[in-house]
């Protein structure tokens, strides 16, 4: 058995080694080690903190992997208010303010720093002797919102700094803007299209939305970057200029974007302008535009603030990349769950670093909000500029032909007519089990890496067996033999053994991933993974009222109701009974989290507002574990309801009018026995940590460890 001091040793030299390879691989794009070692190195670190928790090290490199919960972030104030930028969009308006700036500076000369003005949330990170302790966002400028446990997740964000460059004060402030990679956000919303859901607008939405998750492990896995662009100390004087102060940044080891240049006359600041205008797509980055900023810092002070922003600093934004082409048809696709998107056929234009041939329309509305005619000449730009759309129609150049576009009432692909249900601006086609477009698209989904993930049966072969009439639904890939596939084109001998060896590999692939794969309509990783942890069978899950399974965490309503439907389609009955049939997992293996009492056992419970000393999940967890069940609605069937901070009034009245007692979190702590708190709690954070590994998104394929695969090291 190893003593404290040699176990101490070994974490402080791990830590020190994992912190040393994170610099290298995010900061210089190299490693001296191959993923799997680093995995294996930053696997042992874990299985040593967790043995020896009070040895762990502050920001210890396992911190990455998230797993703290947060169930209301905590305010703190800015030291120093975090501030806007003026904007201009023309040149004029920048003479008008180098003219000031010289005014200001009475005549002495000066120089600027140029940098990229990149589209993402706004973060100030505190340092304290070389450790990050504190990540606050903008807030309203004054206070912000601690969101630390999430930004330690970022990879590319140093959790410790280097010893190197100049010497470092001992608290100071670095502000710069986290944001979410351009590959990361389309593969995002691929999957979102994919699972029927809504696409984010822009990646800026999506990394202010993600930080504001209050599970980190869920974060760790949406792969947000950051960009530092400012550096802030109470001691004056540390650097003389903003450009001194770029250089040590980044010499302590956080990531600086090597965009920025010094510039000395106004010509060059408009020659960095003109340089960035097109070259900011090949960024993997979004951009709006660029920084001007006095690069001398008591220059800067000597200019000082308005009410709002700096007067030593201004914005220019680029205008919206827009183009004009030809409308020359739509193509309605039929997706995955049924819903048929138009998409524009354009005459191919230069737009913002690539050529466009095809825009979003999104659906019927948007044709007739902007009298779209075939034939016509539209503008397209591109949202966040990312995927193109067309925005307006140049009437002045309608053709006198120009036909008006008739949306289907059929679908195009099956000729079953169209449902547009209440609310949904999308028409869908709800011949789901044998539209060929969604058959396909199913069964390509199902195969796919984060589903059952088959070797040697891909996205395009699944596609052409389907074609091919040899697989309707995900069951009839079991039923594939040798002999089947054996003369299909393009299908050796060899193919096809590992085909096979693949098909029999995926019945180890857990439930959850089963459940994901099968493509039911808002179920979605996440969602697969909690009602899996939630209800462990297969049988348990198609078994439970919509009401029920909207009460599992992070199931609502309109996901509860989609999986109730599916499971009572009688061909969906089949489908499961033909895939245990099969062999394939229709249950989580492993122990499940032993019941703790049946103190609340025949009691029934409904959750609102915001809980003080748990989080919602863990209070649900409590309940089930002493027996008890959750319900999504206030009935009169109803045990209690348990109100927290913040419930609506609505919930209130019902309940009161229903006679349905209201207590409070502490009333129901107080029914079971006190030791299943912390059982709760601690059961929650590993079961948070245990399903993280498999959830990074496609690109880049991720390692335990999360690290992406060196090939898509971007930053
Ligand atoms: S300096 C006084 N530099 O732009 C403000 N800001 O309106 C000093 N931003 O939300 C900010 N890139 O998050 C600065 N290179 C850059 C930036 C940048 C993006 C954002 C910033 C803020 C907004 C300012």
């Amino acid at each position: 058995m190893p003593d404290q001091d040699s176990i101490q040793h070994r974490i402080s030299t791990l830590t020190a080694w994992l912190h040393h390879l994170n610099h290298q691989y995010y900061q210089q794009d190299t490693s001296e080690v191959t993923d799997q070692e680093f995995d294996q190195l930053l696997a042992e670190l874990q299985a040593l903190e967790k043995e020896h928790p009070d040895l762990a090290l502050p920001n210890s490199p396992t911190q990455r992997v998230g797993g703290t919960i947060t169930k209301q972030f905590a305010t703190a104030p800015h030291r120093y208010p975090m501030l806007s930028l003026g904007n201009t969009y023309s040149e004029a308006d920048l003479r008008d303010f180098d003219e000031r700036v010289r005014k200001g500076l009475e005549g002495a000369e000066f120089a600027y720093v140029c940098e990229m003005k990149f589209d993402g949330v706004a973060m100030s990170l505190t340092y304290e002797q070389g450790q990050l302790t504190q990540g606050v966002t903008r807030g309203d400028g004054t206070r912000g919102d601690i969101v630390t446990s999430n930004v330690r997740t970022i990879k590319n964000l140093p959790l410790h700094l280097r010893a190197a460059g100049p010497a470092q004060p001992p608290e100071f402030e670095v502000r710069g803007e986290i944001f979410l990679p351009l590959p990361v956000f389309d593969d995002l919303n691929k999957e979102r299209e994919q699972n029927g859901e809504a696409l984010l607008a822009n990646p800026r939405n999506a990394a202010s939305g993600t930080l504001k998750l209050q599970d980190s492990a869920v974060v760790a896995a949406r792969r947000l970057r950051f960009f530092a662009y400012s550096f802030l100390s109470p001691e004056r004087n540390v650097f003389p200029t903003h450009s001194a102060a770029l250089e040590a940044l980044k010499a302590w080891g956080l990531p600086v974007s090597d965009t920025w240049r010094r510039c000395t006359t106004l010509a060059e600041v408009l020659d960095f302008i003109h340089h960035w205008e097109k070259k900011r797509f090949e960024l993997p980055v979004a951009t709006d535009g660029i920084v001007i900023k006095v690069d001398d810092f008591q220059q800067q002070e000597a200019l000082g603030f308005t009410a709002k922003s700096p007067r030593w600093a201004i914005a220019y934004k680029y205008p919206a990349e827009a183009a004009r082409t030809r409308l020359n048809s739509i193509q309605y696709q039929v997706g995955r769950t049924g819903a048929v998107t138009p998409v524009a056929m354009l005459t191919p234009v230069p737009l913002a670093g690539t050529v466009v041939k095809r825009a979003s329309v999104h659906n019927a509305n948007q044709i007739a909000a902007l009298d779209l005619r075939l034939g016509d000449m539209v503008f397209v730009e591109k949202g966040g500029e990312i995927i193109p759309k067309i925005t307006g129609v140049d009437l002045t150049a309608r053709p006198a032909d120009s036909q008006p576009i008739r949306y289907p009432t059929e679908c195009p692909a099956c000729g079953t007519p169209l449902l547009r249900p209440e609310g949904e601006a999308h028409f869908r086609c709800p011949n789901d089990e044998a539209c060929p477009p969604q058959l396909k698209a199913k069964l390509e989904h199902y195969v796919s890496r984060k589903a059952l993930n088959i070797d040697g049966l891909g996205a395009e072969t699944v596609g052409r067996f389907a074609e091919l009439g040899l697989v309707r639904t995900p069951a009839d890939i079991y039923d594939l033999t040798v002999e089947k596939l054996t003369g299909l084109e393009r299908l050796g001998e060899k193919s096809i053994q590992n085909l096979i060896n693949g098909i029999e590999a995926s019945k180890q692939v857990p439930f959850d991933r089963v459940l994901f794969g099968l493509g039911i309509r808002y179920v979605g990783e996440t969602v697969a993974e909690k009602l899996a942890a939630h209800y462990r069978t297969m049988d348990a899950m198609v078994a439970a009222s919509a009401a029920e399974l909207a009460a599992v965490p992070e199931v609502g309503g309109v996901i509860a109701e989609s999986l109730a439907a599916w499971a009572t389609h009688e061909s969906n009955r089949q489908l499961i009974e033909r895939l245990r049939a099969a062999g394939v997992q229709l249950a989580l293996t492993g122990e499940a989290p032993q019941a703790v009492s049946d103190r609340l056992a025949g009691l029934t419970f409904v959750l609102s507002g915001v809980f003080e000393q748990h989080s919602r999940d863990e209070l649900q967890h409590l309940i089930t574990q002493n027996g008890g069940k959750i319900t999504g609605s206030i009935s009169k069937k109803l045990s209690y309801l348990v109100a927290g901070d913040k419930m609506g009034p609505a919930k209130r009245e019902k309940a009161t009018e229903l006679k349905v007692p209201i207590i409070s979190e502490v009333d129901l702590l107080a029914m079971i026995p006190s030791s299943t708190e912390f059982n709760v709690a601690d059961e929650a954070l590993e079961a948070g940590n245990a399903s993280r590994p498999e959830a990074a998104p496609e690109a880049f394929p991720a390692t335990a460890s999360g690290r992406p695969g060196q090939q898509a090291s971007l930053f």
